[in-house]
């Protein structure tokens, strides 16, 4: 018999109905006469309870069905007499499929720490946290694609491989095929890339912003959305070193377009995961609230659900830089010197200890960010009238920080290029990114949203290595 999914069965199953389902075994419990398996296939955080007589089966076959196994099961739809679901299902016949020995599998329907499972990364989408996060994860993946597709932009894959540094950051993962010992020099005394596959050094790119733009300027409205990769050495809970990132660019469009643009997509985004996850927000928001319980009620985080609501209903707070520094030299945690960072006065980077105090304490919702000192941002953002600042928006959420960092791009050749002799920026390498300002240029503005730290803000969980399926971070490269 074909198999049902245990979504469908829970939603539309009929009494009375013969079906087959096939998933893996959460639980089994039982007495002597009857066992009850929480089965679950993936489809939804439900599982669909099984109802096991164990004179049909006998005690061999019984005591195979241990969490972990892989069963295919055929019976009957009943009205369930427990709490919980409407329907259960009377098994006639259970088929082992894949054994997991109890001995030796490691998810055990226990509570297992989040450090563990981040070890068991092979196994962690078996848990409901787990399976909750990546079925969350897609709809993220569906509801950008959506977005920007009812809106009119296209997706364009920019390249993975690239010879360009669009941050100027500098701390790029190099692609090579040349030995890692006795690498072929040049006169010089330096490693030779002439020999090397593309005859010139190659890296894993931080972002596609920039060829993003090439393509802004033909088809107007555009967004990539693509791994990215930065070997900068944070050992942090929001960094890692392999990420994906959102990445819209718009023609004829300034800073006011892009902070709109941000908001509306971020509160799509939210409102997407509230209509479309609801069972599993509901999972992950109860996991919060048991764990914070041990917390003084001060230190809790806002129930998930409600804070989802909230910023999705609420308008952003929009705020120049020069302001939120103020702000932060007379806030109370710097004056009593509890900054880890102390803000010393304009022109200090912010970290994300003070974006959070804007977000969290002050204004208590996100946060825009804007015109920035030059000196702390990258040289394609648009110099303002001023000569001091750059049209540069960065959104700031609670317990996250920088959630999207974006511009309005300086469209005006000589601005431009006085800006990358000031920071080092070879031009003759950027040819083909000034050829956009030399031939029909015009304003244009885009952003890049962390997918990760989206998603660490939707599921509310605490740490980034949580919200993708396998994580990249310093000296951890496993799976
Ligand atoms: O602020 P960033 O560096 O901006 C850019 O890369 C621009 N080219 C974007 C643009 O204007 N098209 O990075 C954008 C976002 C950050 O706001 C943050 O959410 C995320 O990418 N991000 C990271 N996420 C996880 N791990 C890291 N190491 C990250 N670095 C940045
Ligand atoms: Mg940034």
């Amino acid at each position: 018999m074909k198999r049902t999914e245990i979504a469908s069965v829970l939603k539309s199953g009929q009494v009375g109905a013969e079906i087959t389902v096939k998933g893996w075994v959460r639980t089994r419990r039982g007495s002597k006469n009857v066992n009850f398996i929480a089965l679950n296939d993936g489809s939804t955080i439900h599982n669909l309870q099984v109802v096991a007589e164990a004179e049909l089966f006998g005690e061999d076959l019984i005591k195979n069905i241990n969490t972990g196994t892989a069963l295919g099961v055929t019976g009957t739809l009943v009205a369930s007499a427990g709490s919980g679901q409407a329907v259960e299902l009377n098994a006639r016949t259970i088929e082992v499929i894949g054994l997991a020995d109890p001995e030796k599998y490691p998810i055990q329907p226990k509570r297992h720490t989040l450090e563990f499972l981040r070890e068991m990364a092979h196994l962690r989408p078996r848990t409901a946290t787990f399976s909750a996060i990546f079925r969350i994860r897609h709809a993220m993946v569906y509801a950008i694609h959506s977005f920007f597709h009812e809106r009119g932009f296209y997706n364009v894959h920019t390249p993975i491989i690239t010879s360009s540094d669009a941050e100027g950051a500098g701390e790029m993962f190099r692609v090579t095929v040349l030995p890692a010992e006795n690498a072929p020099l040049n006169e010089e005394g330096k490693v030779d890339f002439s020999q090397d596959f593309f005859g010139k050094p190659a890296n894993l790119t931080v972002s596609g912003q920039l060829e993003g733009e090439l393509f802004a300027m033909a088809l107007a409205k555009i967004y990539t959305f693509g791994p990215t990769f930065r070997a900068e050495n944070s050992n942090t809970s929001r960094h890692l070193a392999e990420f994906w990132m959102i990445e819209p660019e718009v023609a004829f469009s300034d800073l006011n377009d892009n902070m709109d643009l941000a908001e509306d997509f971020l509160k799509y985004l939210i409102n997407y995961a509230l209509d479309h996850c609801m069972d599993d927000l509901q999972f992950l928001s109860n996991r919060l609230t048991e764990e914070e319980k041990n917390k003084p009620v001060e230190q809790r985080s806002m129930e998930l659900i409600s804070k989802l609501r909230f910023v999705a209903e609420n308008d952003f707070v929009r705020l120049p830089y020069s302001q939120a520094i103020e702000i932060l030299i007379n806030s109370k945690p710097n004056k009593k010197g509890k900054f880890q960072y102390p803000v010393t006065g304009y022109g200090t980077d912010l970290q994300s200890e003070h974006e959070r105090y804007l977000v969290e304490q002050e204004f208590k919702k996100p946060v825009i960010l804007t015109n920035y000192p030059k000196e702390i941002k990258a040289f394609y953002m648009r110099l303002d009238d001023n000569g001091k600042t750059v049209a540069a928006m960065d959104v700031l959420f609670p317990q996250i920080g920088e959630i999207i960092g974006g511009s309005q791009r300086e469209e005006r050749i000589e601005v431009l290029e006085a800006r990358m002799d000031e920071m080092n920026i070879p031009k003759h390498e950027m040819e083909w990114y000034l050829d956009t300002r030399r031939f029909g240029g015009c304003p244009h503005a885009g952003f890049g949203l962390g997918f990760e730290r989206l998603m660490l803000f939707v599921t509310g969980m605490g740490n980034i290595r949580d919200v993708i399926p396998f994580a990249r971070t310093p000296k951890n490269c496993e799976f």
